[in-house]
């Protein structure tokens, strides 16, 4: 059986759509898979790893939403400690996922989980807002969906997102590809940096984890 295509939407420069198959879904950006039912191992791992990192009760951003396996994996982890606010720019992502995903991904939504209608990086404004940042917006450091994410790895971006975390906080990346010239700006924006493989010896789940740490 082939994807179905579910519904379209237009958000600024990008395109998405939705398909099903086999009540799975993938959301596609631009012509661009951009994230697959079938395949979530990395995305959940984000979620857990971000729990593994956060301190007691802590604040967290995760930006977007997508068809929410990093949120479930997150608020599992965690629990009902601390906050998660969920920023997902497309009302129409938002919608696609409590009318067709939600049921079969996040069924019990927790308490302390907010899905909010907003581009992750308008919510950096203040400092010290958050101790963690999880972001998975892209396939990984490079704008995809919007040409306004490449604001979120520039320079300037990475020094709001060192600003909005708290002393000691830490920001996650999702990303498909490693990136020697990101990782040379977030050393300059002031982070300590790693990059973990997941999937390593499968090359068709070559994914990373960014971990970029505030002294
Ligand atoms: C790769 S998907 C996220 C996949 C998600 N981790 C999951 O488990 O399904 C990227 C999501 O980020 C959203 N997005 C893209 N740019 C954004 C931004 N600047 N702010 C908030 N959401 C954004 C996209 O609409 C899409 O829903």
């Amino acid at each position: 059986m082939s994807w179905i295509l579910i519904d379209t939407a237009k958000e600024g420069d990008a395109e998405l759509e939705l398909y099903a198959k086999d009540a799975v879904y993938m959301i596609r950006a631009n012509g661009f898979e951009l994230m697959n039912g079938f395949c979530h191992d990395s995305e959940s791992a984000l979620g857990r790893r971000a729990a593994e990192l956060a301190p007691k009760d802590p604040r967290i951003l995760l930006g977007g939403l997508g068809l929410g396996y990093t949120a479930a994996a997150l608020a599992e982890a965690l629990g009902p400690a601390g906050t998660i606010t969920v920023a997902e720019f497309s009302g129409a992502v938002i919608g696609w996922f409590h009318r067709h995903v939600r049921a079969s991904v996040l069924p019990d939504m927790p308490g302390n989980l907010t899905i909010l209608h907003a581009d992750v990086g308008g919510l950096l404004t203040a400092s010290s807002q958050y101790d963690l940042i999880v972001l998975d917006v892209d396939n990984g450091p490079v704008a995809l969906v919007t040409g306004r994410n490449a604001d979120l790895y520039s320079a300037e971006g990475l020094q709001s997102l060192h600003r909005a975390l708290t002393p000691g906080g830490k920001a996650l990346l999702w990303s498909g590809f490693e990136s020697a010239d990101f990782a040379r700006r977030a050393r300059l924006a002031g982070f300590q940096l790693s990059c973990e493989p997941f999937g390593r010896g499968r090359p068709e789940l070559s994914h990373y984890i960014y971990v970029l740490g505030k002294a």
